[in-house]
This record gives C-alpha cells, structure tokens and sequence, in this order.
C-alpha cells in the first residue's frame, strides 16, 4: 500500500517511517501527544505529509473535547500551539494547522459536535488537495527530463513524504513511466538515513534503476559527468526562492553550479512561506546530539559526550537554483518576481 497516512472509520494510522526498510508497520494515532511525538521523531515526516497529518491529529484531539462549548476553541488553540512546536522549519505544519484554526474561527457559533465535524471534513480536503498536488508536480517536472537522464536526489520526496507519490520524486516516477531508460543516484543523506532507507526503497519498489551512494560520493560523480541534473524537494521557501531542504541540499547545490549542472527544487505552492523574506529567516531545526553520535540511535560510532552541531536543514540561496518546479508550474529567475506573480494569481 503506497499510503503513509490513512483515516478511516474516524480513526488515524500512519506508516511508521523510523521501521522502514525492514518493517512495515502502520500504527494508530489516538491523541494529540501520539501525534506530537511521531512527527517530533521522523515516524511520519516529509513537510506534505506532516502537514495532512497534523490536520487530522488536530481533528483527533477536537474529537476528545468534553467541555463547554465557550471553552472549545482556546482548547483548539492550546492544541495548535503545541502541535506547531513539533518541527519548526517545515512551513507546511504551520500552514495546515491554520487551516484548521480559520475554519474552526469562521464557524465558532456552531455547536461542538457541528465544529468537530467541520474541522474533520477540512482535513479530509487538505489531504485530497496534497494528492492532487503531487500529480500537478509531477505533471510540471516531467517536462524538464529527457530520455536516459541520470537524477541525482537527496532525502527522501516520495509517496512516504506526502499524500500522493510526493514531489521530486513525483517527478521521477512519471519520468521513469515515460523513459523507461532514466537512472536515479540517491544519496544516503546523514545522519537519519532518509535516502537509504526510504528513497532507494521506494525507488527499488517502483522497478526503477537506481544507486545507493554516501553523500560525499555526489562531487566525484559531478566530477565524472555522470550526473545530468540534481531534483529535491523543499521545507520551506522564502519569498526570494531561498529555499530550507534537508542538510545537504545546500552542498549538492553549490557543486551543481561548480560543475554546470541544472539544479531543480520541486515543491507545491503549500510550502512557499510570504512571511518570509529570505532564507536567513527561516527557523532551522537542530536535533539531538546522539543522532550523530550514534548511528539510527543504536551503534556509538563517537565518544559519548563529544560536542555536536546538528542541524536538520540548511538554506539553498535562490541564485544556485535552476527553477522550482510547483503544482501551477515551473517558476524560473527572477524568483522574487515569479513567485509573487504565481502566488497572486492562485490567490
Ligand atoms: O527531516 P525530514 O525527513 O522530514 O526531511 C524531509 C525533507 O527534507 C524533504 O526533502 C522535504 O520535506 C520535501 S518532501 C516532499
């Protein structure tokens, strides 16, 4: 089942992530603690995902208020805060959380039972729209690849990151429906492992040819010219085009530029944050030292207390982006522009 997030019968699962490769295992989510705590441990992550999800734990949590109804939207909103302090820099959590927030505000003189109903089918909708989304992006990108292209991505951008088949690569699963002869490289991506354990998964489970390869292994196949374009995806987008993705997309997009290679960010216009002028501003997510001292919280492959930088995400500046490829279209320089243009028309 190619699905990470499932509501039914007015219960929610998820594909625990943190199990995969060797594991398959869906787990239920019965409360907003639950919630907090898989997105706050990667067991569900990817910003589209995350945000599909935290709408429903939203929804879950309503679900348990047993109050006044004067007391039901401060409860609505205690829940939002704390859920929106599970990851920060993924603005797609944020985004869907104030979806749910505004509807709830827009119909607050609605009995409880008639909110929790409301916030439920809004929910329900912003999980249709991540689908339809995915097969926009994949739409648009496809018209960047040519037959025998090799694809170097980092992360992972898949069905296990979003609702629908997910954003780069979305992009690679059409392309690789089309040119059967396209080739993946994926990086590993320390220190959790995303690209090894989900993206060459995923890869490999879709029959598409694709190399496993360490992170420090991208320069020497630039270098070969092996590589013919670089796709990942996005946590959040400034205003500007800077963009936040997972640590290492900043690496991969200074070694594209050194070596001419075109640079491409797919993402959907849900994860373009407007308050933000540029990427200096975005909130980077530092994560527990012991993810780096020891792999997948299990082997210390570092002295225990030795000191640890470790940030989930850096910031690709828009000047080393090709074009970002979204749901209603390929945006290309000027960024601040064309982004604005997109933005005011969808709106
Ligand atoms: O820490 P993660 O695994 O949630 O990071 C995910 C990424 O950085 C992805 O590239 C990003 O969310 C885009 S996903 C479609």
């Amino acid at each position: 089942m190619r699905k990470s997030v499932v509501f039914k019968n007015n219960h929610l699962y998820y594909l625990d992530q943190t199990k995969l490769p060797r594991f398959r295992i869906y787990r239920e989510c019965r409360n907003i603690k639950e919630g907090y705590h898989a997105i706050k441990e990667l067991k569900v992550r990817g910003a589209p995902l995350i945000g599909v999800f935290a709408a429903y734990c939203m929804c879950i949590s309503a679900r348990k208020f047993k109050g006044r109804k004067s007391d039901f939207m401060a409860y609505l909103k205690d829940t939002a805060l704390y859920l929106s302090g599970s990851r920060p820099t993924a603005v797609n959590l944020s985004w869907a959380i104030e979806r749910i927030m505004r509807v709830a505000s827009k119909n607050s003189n609605e009995s409880v039972d008639a909110l929790k109903s409301i916030i439920l089918k809004e929910a329900g909708r912003i999980h249709r729209e991540d689908i339809r989304l995915c097969a926009n992006m994949a739409k648009e990108g496809l018209k960047l690849i040519h037959t025998n292209d090799v694809i170097l991505t980092h992360c992972n951008t898949g069905f296990l990151a979003a609702s629908g088949e997910g954003t780069a690569l979305a992009v690679i699963y059409a392309a690789a429906k089309k040119y059967r002869s396209i080739k993946v490289y994926v990086d590993e991506t320390r220190p959790l492992l995303q690209g090894a354990r989900l993206s060459s998964w995923e890869l490999r489970e879709s029959g598409i040819d694709t190399t496993l390869i360490t992170d420090n292994t991208a320069a020497y196949l630039m270098q070969k010219k092996i590589i013919d374009k670089i796709l990942v995806g996005a946590d959040r987008i400034a205003k500007n085009g800077d963009t936040a993705n997972k640590i290492g997309t900043y690496s991969l997009a200074v070694l594209a530029k050194f070596h001419k290679i075109p640079f491409y960010v797919v993402a959907p216009l849900t994860s373009f944050d407007i308050n933000i002028g540029k990427g200096e501003y975005i909130p980077i997510e530092q994560r527990s030292p012991d993810e780096i001292r020891k792999v997948l919280g299990k082997v210390w492959i570092a002295p225990e207390k030795v000191k640890v930088y470790n940030p989930a995400f850096d910031v690709t500046p828009h000047k080393l982006i090709t074009a970002i490829v979204t749901d209603k279209g390929i945006i290309r320089p000027p960024f601040k522009r064309n982004i604005k243009r997109i933005l005011t028309a969808v709106r």
